[in-house]
């Protein structure tokens, strides 16, 4: 495992229009990129610029979205994942296997187009992890 940049905060929202104004008029953010469905993963996903991450906010699309319990549970929205880049996302799963984490399905094409998968909060001291294949060069 080799632990590279935090590339996003995952915040849940019921209302990414909404979110987007609070970042903008209140959080003073500047660059706040278009929204777009991500059908294969229950979500519309919005992402906003600081100067050295992003916040992605996700809101869910479908009944099935697996963002539903959580604002079920936190219906104001809030903090729902980290997502951590890894070199080579095939080699992250395994070493998360072998530690005996739960790893949540196979690596799937994530919000920035490269592949991703989910480690368990149980096995992450408390927190849902996301980890992403750190983008090549162009993305
Ligand atoms: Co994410």
């Amino acid at each position: 495992m080799k632990l590279g940049r935090l590339n996003h905060v995952g915040v849940a929202t019921p209302s990414i229009e909404k979110s987007i104004a609070f970042y903008r008029d209140v959080m003073g953010a500047e660059v706040i990129r278009e929204p777009f469905d991500l059908p294969a993963q229950g979500v519309k996903v919005c992402f906003v610029d600081t100067p050295n991450s992003q916040i992605e906010l996700i809101e869910p699309l479908g009944e099935a979205s697996p963002i539903h319990g959580f604002l079920a549970k936190n219906p104001a929205g809030g903090q729902h994942h980290l997502c951590y880049e890894v070199p080579d996302i095939h080699a992250a799963k395994a070493w998360f296997e072998g530690t005996g984490a739960k790893v949540l399905g196979e690596p799937r094409i994530g919000a920035h187009g490269t592949p991703i998968f989910f480690v368990h909060p149980k096995d992450m001291g408390g927190v849902l992890t996301e980890i992403m294949e750190t983008p090549k060069a162009g993305h």
